[in-house]
């Protein structure tokens, strides 16, 4: 796609927009990002502008049992909202129950995965391999809408072999379901991430549905966004990979503000983000977890690349910080003032309903 045909046509990114009865401030969704979309990482997109964030895919079955883990996923906090909980899953008794409880945890939007394309989920019947079943398909979301109050909205792929138009036939059909909004990352289940997001796909979906579309896929600056959105005519794009240790990205596309941000500040928002994963985590897990987010927050030749190799032999997190406030001793004040601006926990905590405990 050649993004100067569509760049005189300015989209107002800033524009809310709604999912049935929520409202969403603006055009930018953050991407559910298994493995990445802690909560750390959610706020950081609300505060740089996402007007909607979404939890990783959270397992049906693992709320069904009680999964201490997985009901984890389902903390979430006042300021993040408005949120989506995404939910996987093959049955749709299980999956109308597992909505209940997300509703009650906090969630606005109930997002169901249609398109993760990773073995140990399609095996089971779940994510992606549902685009090949579509009676089953729309039997979870009418099951699910008819569960909850909140909006269903359904997350899928273009189908599960390259080239395929599945999301065409059945994007429409899960509309008539009950699904308030799809969004759609052009890609097949087979291609994973390879080659190119294809968006006419998601341009002739939007001519097939009167609710609104979400574009995935690629959108890594505010040409291609801009782009993206004039040419499919989508309601709001959402971003991923771009967003990994970069919110500085979510700025640019929204404002156009393609300042770098300073060493201080890439080291400070380094460092909420691990203080508020091991708050979430414990200290143990996040360790482990946070190690990826080094290389993406150090990288973009912000930092040589020896920095994080260094980071990540380093045993403990209070290593970690120690030496990069060492390197960057600017950072602990813009740190501080960070931390300040953040509402205090009890102000933000959602009590996690009874019954996501499993009645316990
Ligand atoms: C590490 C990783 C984990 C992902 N996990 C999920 C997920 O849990 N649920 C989902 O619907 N999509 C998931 N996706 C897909 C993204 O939401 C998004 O559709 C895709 O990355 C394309 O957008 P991008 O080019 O902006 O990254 C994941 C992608 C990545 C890279």
């Amino acid at each position: 796609m050649s993004t100067t045909i569509f760049a005189r046509m300015q989209v107002d990114l800033r524009a809310p927009w709604r999912i049935g009865a929520v409202e969403i401030p603006t055009r930018l969704v953050l991407a559910p990002m298994a493995g990445v979309s802690v909560q750390a990482f959610r706020r950081q997109g609300r505060r740089y502008g996402a007007g909607l964030v979404c939890s990783e895919m959270v397992s049906c079955a693992g709320i069904e049992h009680a999964n201490e883990r997985t009901l984890g996923y389902l903390r979430v906090g006042a300021d993040e909202r408005p949120l989506a909980i995404q939910l996987f899953g093959s049955r749709p008794a299980a999956m109308a129950e597992a909505a209940r409880v997300v509703e009650a945890a906090g969630a606005d939007l109930v997002d169901v995965n249609f398109g993760c394309p990773v073995r140990r989920v399609t095996r089971t019947g779940a994510g992606a391999s549902l685009l090949d079943e579509p009676e089953l398909a729309c039997r979870i979301v009418e099951a699910v809408a008819s569960a909850v109050d909140a909006p269903v909205t359904v997350k899928l792929r273009r189908g599960l072999a390259d080239g395929s138009r599945t999301c065409l036939d059945v994007g429409p059909r899960l509309v008539d379901a009950g699904a308030a909004s799809l969004t759609l990352h052009p890609r097949s289940a087979r291609q994973m991430y390879t080659g190119e997001a294809d968006h006419a796909l998601t341009a002739e979906l939007v001519q097939l549905v009167d609710v609104p579309v979400v574009a995935s896929g690629d959108v890594t600056s505010r040409a291609r966004a801009q782009a993206v959105l004039a040419w499919t005519g989508a309601a709001a794009v959402m971003v991923g990979r771009a967003a990994q240790g970069n919110p500085w990205a979510l700025r640019e596309i929204l404002d156009g503000d393609a300042a770098p941000p300073t060493r201080e500040e890439v080291v400070a928002e380094l460092l909420l983000f691990v203080h508020e994963t091991v708050r979430e985590l414990g200290e143990l897990r996040a360790t482990g977890f946070v190690k990826k987010f080094y290389g993406w927050y150090l990288g973009h030749g912000r930092f040589p690349k020896q920095l994080k190799q260094e980071l990540v032999q380093l045993p403990t997190i209070g290593d970690v910080e120690r030496r990069l406030l060492e390197v960057v001793p600017g950072a602990a004040p813009v740190l501080e003032h960070l931390e300040r601006q953040l509402p205090s926990d009890d102000e933000v905590e959602l009590p996690l309903a009874i019954s996501a405990y499993g009645g316990g």
